[in-house]
């Protein structure tokens, strides 16, 4: 796998274009088997996990084009096949495709789901959720088997406040017969992002942006054209990177409030930054302050995903912070790699750390152990002093789109080698 070598300690300064958000793109293509009809979608990250989607929906039989950021899928003549494929086994989203398929072909039977080692990862909340539209669980042991005669609306309760299982049930309720409703349902921009896709292609979905979602369901889905959301987690890692460097930074592309609990955090920091109508600047802070505590929730609150990105910032901050994990039970080893770097902390449990600041960071070779702990990993190296080789950068080709190139063009010393 391929290295970043990092020179650390230039400012970033300048504007950068956030790209269109993973975690709704990968719904949204999933999507495209919900109809017969073309779709354009435009502002698609060129990133791993997009190109692992596509062909998944290539080996379905759907018509892929992928040019520019604009995909076009026709999945008129899309088949029916078990998902047994390898694309399957690196990437987690493979899970979206559970409620499409069964949607349109009755069925679905695929290999269970890998991706990033975040903790133990269920899938009883997509299992409970299409159960409750009327699907039979025949498999959950070698691998996640399911039919249906035809999809009914009904009332459900979800086990978990679960992204990709909300995103799961509400494809399958769309095309369903009669109401649901999703309660418990996730409200991440990018759970918004397929609804609003969804419902311009004719769905009928209310409460977008709420834990609970209405659907009533249609016979049929048409086309359209439709530009994926800016990518809020993308946005969030470009700030953290310029407040450490000192910089000043336009982020375009995003809407801020989408991030709001994090710009709270940024004020305790005392790191300057005002809004524009899709973007925010971040201007360099007099001196860093302190955090209490942060603590990662479901939507709108703190993101497990800039969970690791943050607390290299918090290596910077006066006195004692905590991290409080409460999503994953495996997202706290990255701190083992800013160790190496000088970072000081105590791991309190699997889920919680108290951080240890201000600590000098200083460039060593490090490895990246998932998409947001390599962007963390990315983000640290910037900030040392000195020369960082960053290993492991598959993970974050897998959801950064033309990281290096974003980061020269601010100015800052990055390779691929
Ligand atoms: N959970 C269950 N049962 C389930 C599913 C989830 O108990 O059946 C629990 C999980 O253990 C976890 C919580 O629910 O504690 C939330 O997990 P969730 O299902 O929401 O995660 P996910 O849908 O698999 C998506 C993102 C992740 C992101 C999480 C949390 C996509 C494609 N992936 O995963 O993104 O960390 O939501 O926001 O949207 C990333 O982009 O790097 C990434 C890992």
């Amino acid at each position: 796998m391929a290295k970043y070598i990092v020179q650390g300690g230039k400012k970033l300064n300048g504007i950068v274009k956030i790209s269109g958000s993973k975690n709704a793109a990968l719904p949204i293509l999933s999507a495209t088997l919900l109809t017969n009809q073309k779709i354009i979608l435009k502002n698609v990250p060129d990133i791993a996990d997009i190109h692992s989607m596509i062909a998944l929906l290539q080996s379905l039989g759907c018509e892929v084009i992928f040019e520019n950021n604009t995909v076009t899928v026709d999945a008129g003549n899309a088949k029916y096949r078990d998902i047994m494929s390898e694309g399957i086994c690196n990437m987690r989203a493979s899970i979206l495709l559970l409620g499409p398929l069964l949607a349109r072909f009755g069925k679905a039977k695929m290999s269970f789901p890998g991706g990033c080692i975040l903790g133990k990862r269920p899938v009883d909340a997509h299992l409970t959720a299409l159960e409750g539209l009327g699907a039979e669980v025949l498999d959950v042991n070698d691998v996640l088997s399911l039919k249906t005669d035809k999809l009914k609306g009904d009332d459900i309760t979800l086990s978990e406040m679960s992204v990709t299982a909300t995103e799961n049930v509400v494809m399958g309720a769309v095309l369903a017969e009669g109401e649901s409703t999703i309660r418990l349902a996730a409200a991440e921009p990018h759970v918004q992002d397929l609804c609003n896709f969804l419902n311009k292609l004719g769905a009928k979905i209310s409460g977008i942006g709420t834990h609970k979602l209405q659907i009533t369901g249609v016979k049929e889905l048409g086309g359209c054209e439709y530009s994926i959301t800016g990518d809020y987690l993308e946005a969030g890692t470009f700030a953290i990177a310029t407040a450490l460097t000192k910089g000043e930074v336009e982020i375009q592309g995003i809407d801020p409030h989408h991030l709001d609990i994090f710009w709270n955090k940024f004020k305790e920091l005392g790191i300057p930054f005002t809004f524009g109508e899709n973007s925010v600047t971040v201007h360099p802070y007099e001196s860093l302050g302190h955090v209490e505590k942060i603590r990662t929730a479901v939507y709108p609150s703190f993101p497990t995903d800039l969970q690791a990105p943050f607390t290299v910032l918090l290596t910077q901050a006066q006195g004692e912070s905590h991290v409080y994990e409460t999503l994953f039970e495996g997202r706290l080893n990255y701190l083992f790699e800013l160790e190496k770097m000088g970072a000081k902390f105590e791991i309190l449990n699997p889920h919680q750390a108290q951080i240890i600041g201000p600590t000098k960071l200083t460039g060593v070779p490090i490895s990246s152990w998932d998409i947001r702990a390599g962007a963390a990993m990315v983000i640290a190296a910037l900030a040392a002093q000195g020369t960082s080789e960053i290993s492991n950068i598959g993970f974050i080709d897998r959801g950064y789109e033309n990281l290096e190139r974003k980061l020269k063009d601010l100015g800052a010393s990055i390779e691929r080698r």
